[in-house]
């Protein structure tokens, strides 16, 4: 009798689909471990990772600083709850973003939350009692999170919103602009005016949240002018502007925060997450005191939210990101990078732009259907590299590699992402 051995990978993806919740969807990897921009599965294959589990690992897999902080945390205490016993390290990653901040204000304070769509629901939830409005404004092409707030906000249907609703109330959508399929900054402008002459008071609304590169909806950049002439017109009604920059911020697109590259804007309040942890869940919402202070006290909070392990992780990434030769070295990546997306797209009619900042880059097929992208990411995969499409019609390849990343497993990486794009044109 012939016994088929089953390899682990099958093994662990045939108990997932009878144990896991299929709505959470299924990857063809199972890891056994990473270090820096290197993935390797329970098969001992080594992938090139330009995912970073959807650009949580700006710093890379096993951080050294970052090992070393949770080690020292774990011998310590792994959980207080920060409404039951204040732990330092907690006061230390707010006093690291109050420096940070790109917001307005000199009194900087934050939250510390789990995750990017619970900033969100917090930023909303300080905006509306700062404000005293009920109404939000998001854009089109925005993902802010999944939870029913968030998932409300966020703009693509399937298969985030398809038959979650009913949908939380207040929330209005407008245009943001997309240079590349024809709306310009004005057209977006003109749309947001309309929008407060034809769905909702302007003085009714408590906050408008933007990406500034906006991350699962595309890589699509705002353009220069958008920022600025999007907080002047908040400003006029006394709505506050909140920066999202779960997916763009910790170092992302070579400055701390993405809005740094739009001269002079201060959002009134930041919202981070994903790589501030380094692997670890913690997102915060950060703005001036009087903003922040508006929610009395336990108005916010939540029994893990900036948990010791996550906090002193984020503590040992932040003193890295920081730094201006880590900045420095992201900028470089961006330049290395940007120019040879631009030669590939030079060789391949199907892509039609390539776009980003620094090295938060992506490139766009013309033709509006995932399925180019599905092709490229899983021949990618087939080849070794890890690779994420996004866009709302899914025919987006972005690129999130570690900043820290090796030029020798950049160019395996860019190898691979060729090879996978001849194959599957
Ligand atoms: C810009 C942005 N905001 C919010 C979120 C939600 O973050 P999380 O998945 O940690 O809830 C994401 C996640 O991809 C994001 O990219």
């Amino acid at each position: 009798m012939s016994v088929t051995q089953q390899s682990a990978t099958e093994r662990v993806t045939a108990d997932r689909g009878r144990f896991v919740a299929r709505g959470v969807s299924t990857p063809k990897l199972v890891v056994a471990q990473a270090q820096g921009a290197r993935v390797t599965d329970v098969e001992g294959r080594s992938f090139i990772d330009f995912a970073g589990g959807i650009g949580c690992q700006n710093t890379g897999h096993g951080f050294a600083p970052v090992v070393a902080a949770i080690h020292e945390q774990a011998d310590r205490f792994l959980h207080q709850c920060f409404m039951v016993g204040t732990y330092e390290s907690y006061v230390e990653v707010c006093r690291r973003l109050a420096e940070l901040s790109p917001c307005a204000g000199t009194d900087q304070r934050s939250v510390l939350v789990n995750s990017g769509a619970e900033g969100i629901e917090n930023a909303v939830k300080i905006a509306r009692v700062a404000t005293g409005r009920p109404a939000v404004v998001v854009f089109d092409n925005a993902f802010h999170g999944r939870t029913l707030l968030t998932m409300t906000m966020t703009s693509k249907v399937k298969p985030y919103k398809a038959g979650f609703g009913p949908f939380a109330p207040e929330v209005y959508r407008t245009p943001a602009p997309y240079p590349y399929r024809g709306i310009s900054s004005t057209q977006a402008i003109a749309a947001l005016e309309h929008l407060f002459k034809g769905d909702v008071d302007p003085e009714s609304v408590a906050c408008v949240v933007l990406e500034p590169v906006q991350g699962e909806g595309g890589f699509v950049v705002m353009p220069p002018d958008f920022p600025a002439r999007l907080h002047e017109l908040c400003a006029k009604h006394g709505i506050l502007s909140v920066d999202d920059e779960v997916q763009s911020g910790v170092g992302r697109t070579g400055k701390v925060w993405a809005i740094e590259h739009y001269d002079g804007v201060q959002p009134d309040l930041l919202v981070s997450g994903k790589s501030l942890g380094g692997g670890l869940p913690l997102a915060g919402v950060t703005g001036r005191a009087e903003v922040m202070d508006a929610v009395p006290p336990g108005g916010l909070g939540g029994t893990f939210g900036g948990n010791p392990l996550s906090c002193a992780a984020a503590l040992a990434v932040l003193d890295a990101v920081a730094q201006p030769e880590f900045l420095a070295a992201a900028t470089a990546l961006g330049e290395t990078l940007r120019p040879r997306l631009d030669a590939i797209a030079a060789h391949h009619a199907s892509i039609g732009e390539v776009r980003g900042i620094g090295p938060m880059l992506a490139f766009e097929f013309a033709d509006r259907t995932p399925e180019r992208a599905a092709a490229v990411v899983s021949a990618a995969f087939d080849n070794g590299l890890l690779l994420l499409a996004c866009g709302i019609y899914g025919n987006v390849i972005r690129l999130l590699p570690p900043l820290t990343i090796a030029d020798t497993d950049l160019d395996e990486g860019m190898a691979i992402l060729e090879k996978a794009l001849a194959s599957s044109a």
